[in-house]
């Protein structure tokens, strides 16, 4: 009885999965915003209860890189604990996510920051307007045919000197659709490290700090790609 019902739900969501996916092939990010407005407070509940030792460890390399006081903006916020709490305790904030039920939640987690609801990569800032952009395992979720206006764009923000950290997915996949990423269809994009990390030096960026970092999710190993790039400018 309960394998029964196990397989209905695993149908209905597949299900579910593959109509989101046909109505919104042409705007992956609906389907990205409309996942995460569903499940924002149990995806908050699961980061913080989900040891990420990476997210710790490129954390306080921003925070010994990164002077007091900074302006930073993060990108994908999501529900905002841990990483923007702690980054606001720092730094002065802007940060954005395509979720209006991250927003909200993350306005809640963290008072002191400045929130934008927006497709990150249609965010526009005046250039020089930060010391550092930041995404935490975000861009993985936007199509990667716009990682590179996005890194472009990123490093136009950045004054001199500026620093852009990421968390990336190091892997070939022009696009995939999941049916449960908690509990909701996903959309998921990305390219392998090398393509990666040229996109990343391409707009003038040197990368300062990069490793593979890997960690269990729900029994499953999932790796990373951080980098810490910084902006050329005065020493
Ligand atoms: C895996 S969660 C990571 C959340 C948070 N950075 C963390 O470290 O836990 C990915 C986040 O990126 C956001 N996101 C995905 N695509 C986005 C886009 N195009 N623009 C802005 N935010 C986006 C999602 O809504 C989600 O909150």
């Amino acid at each position: 009885m309960k394998n029964q019902s196990g397989r209905m739900s695993r149908m209905v969501r597949r299900m579910a999965a593959r109509i989101r996916s046909l109505r919104y092939r042409n705007q992956p990010e609906r389907i990205v915003a409309m996942g995460y407005d569903e499940m924002a407070s149990d995806y908050g509940s699961w980061a913080l209860r989900h040891e990420r030792p990476d997210r710790d460890k490129y954390t306080k390399l921003l925070l010994n890189n990164l002077p007091e006081g900074s302006e930073l903006l993060e990108l994908g916020c999501g529900p905002g604990d841990p990483t923007t709490r702690i980054l606001a305790q720092h730094y002065a904030v802007t940060a954005n996510d395509i979720s209006e039920s991250c927003i909200e939640l993350a306005k809640q987690n963290v008072p002191s920051a400045k929130f934008i609801l927006s497709d990150m990569t249609t965010l526009e800032f005046d250039a020089e307007s930060f010391d550092a952009v930041v995404a935490y395992y975000a861009f993985h979720h936007i199509p990667r045919d716009r990682y590179a206006p996005l890194i472009n764009k990123i490093n136009r923000w950045l004054r001199p000197g500026g620093i852009f950290m990421a968390a990336l997915y190091p892997y070939d996949v022009e696009q995939l659709v999941t049916e449960d990423w908690h509990g909701s269809t996903m959309y998921w994009s990305s390219y392998d490290e090398e393509k990666t990390l040229r996109l990343i030096r391409e707009p003038g960026f040197e990368i300062i700090e990069q490793s593979k970092e890997s960690a269990v999710e729900d029994g499953k190993e999932t790796t990373f790609l951080w980098i810490i790039a910084r902006k050329p400018g005065p020493d």
